[in-house]
């Protein structure tokens, strides 16, 4: 298993593991609705800020995924990606801006956000450690000062991964946590 830069080869397998390692956007446009709130625009719009963990095929079983720049995030999301979202779903639609909203004031000192997703047979082997590693060298080389991400309060890997990765809660509201790193 090893970190590499995300290739267009890859494409396909980030929708997988996206997929298998959310709930609830189990029909057709559930799925629209999952891969453009929560992957499409860090691929298509930031591929240098997407790495991959791969295994001995080269095939990514894991990934984390960032906007370094949450006011080209907001323009771009905005024209290109609201409009698929809020088709395939209302609701996630007003979700998303809910979530929005709530990170409004986060992203003055924590201009950049990051999602982070591996497998159930690569979890728990050090591989998000390293995926985080990757990404927080990254954007210290480019000048970016601080990350967050939102957690479900409920979800006790994810919020013990970025409480030991040392990530700070910034707020929690209505069932999600908002974590920030300084870089
Ligand atoms: C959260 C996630 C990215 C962590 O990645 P990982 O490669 O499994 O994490 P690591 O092996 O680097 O573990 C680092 C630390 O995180 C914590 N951790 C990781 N998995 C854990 C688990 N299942 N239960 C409790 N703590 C866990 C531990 O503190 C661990 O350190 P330790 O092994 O020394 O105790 C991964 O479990 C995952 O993709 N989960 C499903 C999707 C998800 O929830 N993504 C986050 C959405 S906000």
């Amino acid at each position: 298993m090893q970190i590499r830069a995300y290739q267009p080869k890859d494409f396909e397998r980030m929708h997988k593991i996206c997929y298998e390692t959310s709930s609830g956007f189990d029909t057709d446009k559930g799925k629209i609705a999952l891969y453009a709130t929560y992957c499409d625009y860090y691929i298509n719009e930031d591929p240098s800020s997407c790495f991959v963990a791969v295994n001995e095929l080269d095939e990514a079983i894991g990934y984390v995924i960032c906007a370094p720049e949450c006011e080209k995030y907001e323009r771009v999301f905005k024209e290109k990606y609201a409009p698929i979202l809020r088709k395939a779903s209302p609701v996630r639609y007003f979700f998303h801006l809910v979530n929005e909203w709530l990170c409004r004031n986060v992203k003055k000192k924590y201009p950049a956000h990051l999602h982070i997703d591996i497998l159930p047979e690569g979890q728990r082997m050090g591989l998000g450690t390293k995926l985080m590693d990757t990404l927080t060298n990254y954007l210290r080389e480019n000048g970016v000062k601080g990350v967050y991400l939102v957690c479900g309060a409920g979800n006790v890997k994810g919020v013990n991964f970025y409480k030991k990765y040392g990530f700070k809660v910034y707020s929690q509201k209505f069932g999600s946590v908002t974590f920030v790193l300084d870089l």
